[in-house]
């Protein structure tokens, strides 16, 4: 039995996760999200056991929870915090040592703090990928002070034949001499001391390469892929060696949940970054080597039938960020052989489903969906319920806490 986008529903285990999921919250009244820990920590050893021996970051925008975070943080193979913004990482902090913010920043007043406290400057390391970033602090804090943790962001796109680039547009420094310029630059510089190199493979580690129904494409990503694969071992490997000459880098993150196996392999890289593997959402079921286990869900409960076939469910429309495509979209999951409307998707505030299914759905039934990407849903719920066996517990999110960094 197939659900709308891409993945196998197997019946039998799929009733099983429903009664469970149902009865460990019975309790609650929907909209509600629960974490399937079984499921959760069975990806994380997977996501180990993928990386060969090399630490995992953990993707902090790609779980939003502290307490799963910990979770991660706790089993061996996983080591460091990748966070998303430096407020978030200066929070992070308080009770972690090792916070890579692994995007560039412009906020001041998160540096004004990282810059005031020598415990934030041990433990926070900011990204770097253009003298710009570096101009901003100088000019607004002066470069007498104690140095803050840089890591070059070095880019990881594949230049193919015929001007073809694929690949996040992000770091300006492509090639071995700009890595090795921004490298002195920062160098050169009192008040910053380079201490990392990260390169993300987002063609690699971000694009679903065995996609559904989709031979055609899933091919080419693969050829692309693999030219990449190459491609991008020996330009790290050489930039990481040039830039060795200059200077002791602490680490070389690279990867994410996508390409753990081929970003391991790369001498250069000493440790790894990864999160939607440890939520299995709906983007991660169409890769080759690997299947996340899906670990995240919600609830939502039917309020009306409009008709045969349909049920209507109260909320709905947590759509992932990325290209406004259908992947971005919450997929329904049980009962199995339920779909969105083409023409209302997951709605506002609430969200047809169609599909024989709905007939057996009354008025105060729950419907359990996926979320598309990993880390959004934390954004809408204040907690996650945490279910292991038939019973659940909660845990606050991230907004939960009261904190959100955009
Ligand atoms: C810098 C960086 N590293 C790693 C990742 C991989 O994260 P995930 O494993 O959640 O896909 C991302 C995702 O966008 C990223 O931006």
């Amino acid at each position: 039995m197939f659900s709308p986008i891409g993945h196998t529903v197997n019946p039998m285990s799929a009733e099983a996760l429903r009664r469970r999921l149902d009865q460990a919250t019975a309790q609650l009244e929907p909209p509600l999200a629960a974490v399937d820990l079984d499921a959760f920590d069975r990806n994380a050893a997977d996501l180990v056991r993928r990386a060969g021996g090399k630490p995992i970051r953990v993707a902090s925008k790609s779980i939003r929870c502290r307490t799963l975070l910990d979770r991660a943080l706790a089993r061996p193979g996983f080591a460091g915090v990748l966070s998303y913004s430096l407020a978030e990482a200066l929070w992070l902090a308080e009770t972690c040592q090792d916070v890579l913010v692994g995007y560039p920043t412009t906020d001041r007043a998160a540096l004004r703090r990282l810059i005031g406290s020598d415990r934030a400057r041990e433990a926070v390391t900011i990204m770097v990928d253009d003298v710009a970033q570096l101009d901003l602090i100088d000019a607004t804090f002066g470069s007498r002070r104690a140095p803050i943790q840089v890591c070059l962001d070095l880019d990881a796109s594949w230049h193919g034949p015929a001007g073809v680039s694929v690949g996040p547009l992000r770091s300006p420094a492509h090639t071995v001499p700009d890595a090795v310029r921004l490298a002195r630059a920062v160098l050169a510089r009192p008040g910053f001391s380079l201490v990392g190199v990260m390169s993300y493979e987002g063609q690699i580690a971000g694009v679903q390469d065995h996609p559904r129904g989709q031979f055609l494409r899933g091919a080419l990503v693969r050829v692309i892929k693999s030219r990449s694969v190459t491609e991008l071992a020996e330009r790290r490997a050489l930039a990481v060696a040039a830039i060795g000459e200059l200077t002791e880098l602490r680490f070389v993150n690279g990867g994410g949940t996508g390409s753990l196996e081929t970003t391991a392999a790369e001498d250069a890289i000493t440790e790894l970054a990864a999160g939607s593997g440890l939520i299995g959402p709906t983007l991660f079921d169409g890769y080759r080597t690997f299947r996340p286990a899906p670990a995240l869900f919600f609830a939502l409960p039917v309020v009306r039938k409009p008709g045969p076939r349909v049920a209507t469910v109260f909320g709905g429309g947590y759509l992932a960020s990325g290209p406004a495509d259908s992947l971005r979209l919450p997929v329904p999951y049980l009962p199995s052989g339920l779909r969105l409307s083409a023409l209302e998707g997951a709605g506002e505030v609430q969200t047809p489903l169609l599909g024989r299914a709905a007939d057996s759905l009354a008025i105060g039934d729950r419907v359990w969906f996926r979320p598309a990407k990993a880390g959004e849903l934390a954004e809408r719920f204040p907690v996650y319920h945490l279910v292991q066996g038939a019973e659940s517990a909660e845990t606050p999110t991230y907004r939960g806490e009261s904190q959100t960094f955009g």
